[in-house]
C-alpha cells in the first residue's frame, strides 16, 4: 500500500513540478540558453516560472516569465565596447564582479522580484534552477520557498568558482576562461593560470560573496540570510556549458554534468528571402554576425568600413547582421540584415565561413554545423575561445589592434583557400553530434533526477567539504617533505659537528 502511494507521489512529482528558474545575469545569450532548458522542462509538463531580464522567445503554456523590468534601459550606454580590447584581463574581471553586484542590488528593487517574493506564503516551488553567474544577493529566495533543492546551471562554461563550490579543485591544465590560452600552456602560463584562477576563486568567496551577503542582510534581515558559502556547498548539482569536444577534456566530479550544445536546435527551412540570397550566391556565403552583447552597430565605424573594403575584393556573398546597414557604402556582394536566422544559415551547405565575435553559443553552433570560423573577439571567454579555434585549426582569430582590410582579407582567403580548416571542423561536428543522448535530454534527466531523489548528496566527492590542503594532497606532500627533509638536516648537522671536531683534532 505504502509502496503504491510512494510510486504515485513519485510520478506526480515528476509530471508537474513547480520550478523557479533564476536567470539573474543580464545577458541575452544567457537568457536564450536558459530558455531552451526551461522550455524543455515545460514540454515535459512542469510549470516553469522564469525570472529574467529578457522577454520570452520560446512561448509555452506551462512557462511564465516574471521580468526584472527596466534594468537594460537603466544600464544603456554605461558599457563601452571599444574599451574592452584595451583592458587588462584582471581589470575586466574586476569590472564583471562589480557589475554583478550592482545589478543584483538593482534587481532586488524591481517589481518582478517583489512579485515572486510576495507569492502566497503556502506557494511551493519543488525545485529552483539558478544560473550561477550572478544574483547571489537573492539567495534568500531559496529559504523563502522552504529550501527546495537547487540545480545550478552555467551557460558561461565551467567557472572555477562553480567547480570550487561543487567540490572540484581547478587543474592547472584548464585555461582560465578569459585568458587567451589553450590547454597547452608553457610553464609560466600554467603558473599564471593557477595563481589567477585561485585568486578569482578566493576573491569571489571572501569579498564578492560577503558583499552580496551583506546586501541580502540589509534587505531581508539576518534571519533570512544563512551563510552564503555554506549555502553554495549545499547546491545539488551543476549543469554546465562544457564538454570534451566543444571545450577540452577535463575531469568532472559526478555532480557536474556537461551539457554543451544544449541550445542547438535542429535547422528550420530558411524563408524565401534568405533562401534566394543563398541560392543566388555563386561561390557560397560568408555569414558575418556578431553576438547579442557585441553588436556590429556598436563597433567603431572605421572598423566597419574596413570590413566593407575587404569584402569588396571577395568572390563570395557576405550576409552581414547589422542594424542600419543601409547607411554603409558597400559593394553589391554584401547584404545587410538586422536579423538573420544564424543556426539555419550555418546549417546550409553553401555557408563557407562564419565571422563571429567568438561567443560560446555561436561558436558551438558553427562547430555543430561544420563551418570554419574567423573570430573577432572582444572580452571574457571570447579571447579564450578564439585561441582554441586557432589552435585547433578550425578557423583563425583577428587582433583588434592589427585591423586593416588586407589583414582581414588575408585571414579569410587563407581559411577558405586551405581545405584543412573545413575538414577539421567537420570532424569536430561529427564528434559533437555522436552522443548517447542530446544535451537537452541529459539536462532534463538530471533536473528530474533531483525532483525524484530530492538531493544528489551521494554524488558529492567527499572532499567537497575538505580544505584545499586535503583535496590537493598538500598535507601528504608536507608530511613526506618533513620525513625526508628533517632527517637530512639532522644528518647534515651531525656531520658538520663531526667535521669541525675532526678539523680541531687535526689542527691540534
Ligand atoms: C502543461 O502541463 C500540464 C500538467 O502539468 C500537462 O498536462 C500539459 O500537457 C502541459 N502542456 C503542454 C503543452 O505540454
Ligand atoms: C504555475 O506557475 C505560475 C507562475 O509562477 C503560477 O502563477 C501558477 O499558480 C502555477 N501553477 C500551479 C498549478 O502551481
Ligand atoms: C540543503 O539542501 C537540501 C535540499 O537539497 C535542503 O533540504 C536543506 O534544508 C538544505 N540545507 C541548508 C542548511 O540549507
Ligand atoms: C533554393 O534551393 C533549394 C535547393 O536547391 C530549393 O529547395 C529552394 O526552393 C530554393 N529557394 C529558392 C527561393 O529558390
Ligand atoms: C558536507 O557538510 C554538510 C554540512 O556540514 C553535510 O550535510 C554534508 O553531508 C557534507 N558532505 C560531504 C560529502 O561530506
Amino acid at each position: 500500500m505504502w509502496r503504491i502511494l510512494g510510486i504515485l507521489c513519485l510520478v506526480s512529482a515528476i509530471q508537474g513540478a513547480n520550478i523557479l528558474y533564476m536567470c539573474p545575469l543580464i545577458s541575452p545569450s544567457h537568457h536564450f540558453w536558459n530558455e531552451v532548458l526551461a522550455n524543455g522542462l515545460a514540454q515535459r509538463g512542469h510549470n516553469v516560472t522564469i525570472l529574467s531580464h529578457d522577454d520570452i522567445r520560446l512561448k509555452h503554456e506551462n512557462y511564465t516569465l516574471v521580468k526584472f523590468e527596466g534594468i537594460y534601459e537603466a544600464l544603456d550606454g554605461t558599457f563601452d565596447l571599444e574599451d574592452s580590447p584595451k583592458m587588462s584581463t584582471i581589470a575586466s574581471m574586476d569590472r564583471l564582479f562589480e557589475g554583478v553586484i550592482a545589478m543584483c542590488s538593482m534587481d532586488l528593487e524591481t517589481e518582478g522580484f517583489k512579485q515572486i517574493w510576495n507569492y502566497p506564503k503556502d506557494f511551493k516551488f519543488d525545485l529552483i534552477i539558478w544560473d550561477a553567474n550572478g544574483g547571489e544577493c537573492m539567495y534568500p529566495l531559496i529559504k523563502r520557498f522552504g529550501n527546495p533543492p537547487v540545480v545550478v546551471v552555467s551557460p558561461f562554461g565551467l567557472q572555477p568558482s562553480i567547480s570550487d563550490f561543487m567540490g572540484h579543485h581547478v587543474h592547472s591544465y584548464s585555461p582560465f576562461m578569459i585568458f587567451p590560452f589553450t590547454d597547452k600552456m608553457t610553464f609560466w602560463q600554467r603558473m599564471f593560470n593557477v595563481v589567477y584562477t585561485n585568486y578569482v576563486v578566493y576573491y569571489r568567496k571572501y569579498f564578492f560573496l560577503k558583499k552580496q551577503q551583506q546586501i541580502a542582510k540589509d534587505k531581508f534581515g539576518v534571519d533570512m540570510v544563512d551563510d552564503f558559502q555554506a549555502l553554495e556547498k549545499n547546491l545539488s548539482l551543476a549543469l554546465v556549458n562544457t564538454d570534451p569536444v566543444y571545450n577540452y577534456p577535463e575531469t568532472y566530479p559526478p555532480n557536474i554534468i556537461p551539457v554543451a550544445g544544449i541550445h542547438i536546435q535542429p535547422p528550420k527551412p530558411l524563408n524565401k528571402a534568405f533562401s534566394k540570397i543563398i541560392n543566388d550566391s555563386k561561390n557560397g556565403v560568408i555569414l558575418f554576425a556578431l553576438g547579442s552583447n557585441v553588436k556590429s552597430e556598436r563597433i567603431n565605424p572605421q572598423i566597419l568600413e574596413l570590413f566593407g573594403k575587404c569584402f569588396e575584393t571577395l568572390p563570395y556573398t557576405i550576409l552581414w547582421k547589422i542594424k542600419g546597414g543601409k547607411d554603409l557604402i558597400l559593394s553589391k556582394n554584401v547584404i545587410t540584415e538586422s536579423w538573420i536566422p544564424q543556426n539555419d544559415v550555418l546549417a546550409n551547405p553553401k555557408t563557407k565561413l562564419f565571422i563571429t565575435h567568438g561567443g560560446a553559443l555561436s561558436t558551438q553552433e558553427s562547430i555543430y554545423n561544420g563551418v570554419p570560423m574567423l573570430v573577432f573577439p572582444f572580452f571574457y571567454d571570447q579571447l579564450n575561445i578564439a585561441a582554441k579555434i586557432a589552435e585547433r585549426k578550425i578557423g583563425d582569430k583577428l587582433d583588434y589592434f592589427s585591423m586593416t582590410p588586407e589583414y582581414v582579407c588575408g585571414k579569410i582567403n587563407n581559411i577558405l583557400g586551405d581545405e584543412r580548416y573545413t575538414r577539421n571542423v567537420k570532424v569536430m561536428s561529427d564528434r559533437a553530434r555522436d552522443q548517447q543522448n542530446t544535451p537537452l535530454e541529459r539536462g532534463i534527466f538530471w533536473v528530474e533526477y533531483i525532483l525524484r531523489h530530492g538531493t544528489a548528496e551521494h554524488l558529492n566527492l567527499v572532499i567537497r567539504n575538505a580544505s584545499v590542503f586535503e583535496s590537493l594532497n598538500l598535507d601528504i606532500m608536507c608530511f613526506f617533505l618533513a620525513i625526508i627533509v628533517v632527517p637530512l638536516l639532522l644528518i647534515k648537522c651531525y656531520c658538520c659537528k663531526r667535521c669541525k671536531k675532526d678539523k680541531k683534532i687535526k689542527t691540534n
